[in-house]
């Protein structure tokens, strides 16, 4: 069943919910410094949990942790867990409620843009394992899923501007007139308490169609294809001092795969440069070694959304209009990586 999604500012939207027997709250360091505060005093009752931030502790060490105070405190199932922070907290905690027990109440306060408008929609959840990405993981809706955008006023710059790659990402695979207001403003000049909801609802209405990834969902992978082999490779080998955070990748890939859209005669050359120009204007040009592209294009092989050795796409038809399913090569992937980069223009 759909979570409900609200967007009312978080004291409100704490308040409409159900009383449980017990609930625990789970934070990082971050959202216990900045987000905690802002619901602390409408909250109920509850156990906080907390753990370290950030992806390398999104792993089974971490659930043991957190389903161990779970179990300390002699939790139910007919208790919940309120998973306040960003996209590592939201999946985590989901998991471990999923799991707990066979599966208790969880309800997502997404905090970081990434999280509202995309990991916190579509009940994906999951750990990394063994150095694969989100491998162990099950498809469990929240029962709620809170959006206030206030949340966003403590995030820094950088990570604001890398969640927004997703909402151009929802833009250009499925709406042309959010896609053309976006780009007509710069991000300083957005009103997130706009934007987030409508990109939101654009997700919904994806997964509402395709819950569990058999067909048009996949569009919601445009630019990751390319997007996740970048970011790989940019974990395991950090070139230019620093790593990549996940949408500075996601919009190298939607640059390079406007272009193999192109290439496929599917997408108007005006449109590619018209997308090019943006996300370059946005995000700046990230420097790809010309030696590691063969290393990233094969690194997209290991993409859980392909079948067999094939390595599946989605691509653009128009800005705004998405296809899945198209095969690509990695030489094709070479090719896209190298345009990116500049040589081909
Ligand atoms: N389930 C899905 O469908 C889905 C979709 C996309 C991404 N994801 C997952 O989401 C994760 C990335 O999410 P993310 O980008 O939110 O990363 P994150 O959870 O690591 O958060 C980024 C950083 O911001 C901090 N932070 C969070 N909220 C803050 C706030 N309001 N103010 C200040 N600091 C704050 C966090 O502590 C962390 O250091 C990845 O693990 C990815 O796999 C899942
Ligand atoms: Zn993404």
């Amino acid at each position: 069943m759909p979570s409900t999604i609200l967007f009312d500012p978080i004291g409100v939207a704490l308040a409409a919910l159900p009383r449980w027997t017990q609930m625990a709250v789970l934070v990082d360091e971050n959202t216990k410094a900045h987000c905690y505060p802002l619901v602390q005093h409408h909250l109920p009752d509850h156990v906080l949990i907390e753990i370290p931030s950030g992806e390398e502790h999104k792993h089974l060490g971490t659930c043991e942790h957190i389903w161990d105070a779970l179990t300390r405190h002699h939790f139910d199932r007919k208790s919940v867990v309120l998973n306040l922070g960003g996209g590592v907290i939201g999946d985590m905690g989901g998991f471990c409620a999923a799991t707990y027990k066979r599966g208790m109440d969880f309800v997502q306060v997404p905090t970081t843009l990434l999280a509202q408008v995309d990991a916190s929609v579509g009940g994906k959840l999951g750990i990394d394992f063994q150095g694969f990405k989100n491998h162990l993981g099950v498809f469990q809706e929240p029962l709620f899923v809170l959006i206030d955008v206030n949340f966003l006023g403590t995030l820094s710059q950088r990570e604001l501007r890398s969640g927004f790659a997703e909402v151009v990402k929802h833009g250009l695979i499925a709406d042309r007139a959010a896609w053309d207001a976006l780009r007509s403003r710069s991000l300083g000049q957005l009103d997130w308490g706009q934007v987030v909801p409508h990109s939101v609802r654009l997700k919904e209405k994806v997964v509402a169609q395709d819950p569990t990834e058999k067909g048009l969902r996949k569009i919601l992978n445009f630019g990751h294809t390319v997007g996740h082999a970048v970011e790989s490779w940019f974990l395991t080998h950090q070139p230019l001092g620093g790593r990549l955070l996940h949408g500075e990748a996601i919009a190298v890939g939607m640059v390079a795969e406007a272009w193999l859209s192109v290439q496929k005669g599917l997408l108007p050359a005006s449109e590619l440069a018209m997308i090019e120009a943006y996300l370059l204007q946005t995000y700046g040009r990230v420097a790809l070694p010309e030696a590691a592209l063969p290393e990233m294009a094969h690194l997209a092989r290991q993409d859980k959304k392909n079948e067999g050795q094939v390595i599946l796409a989605c691509l653009l038809r128009a800005a705004g209009e998405a296809v899945y399913d198209i095969p690509l090569t990695e030489a094709e992937i070479v090719e896209s990586l190298r345009y990116y980069a500049g040589g081909l223009t």
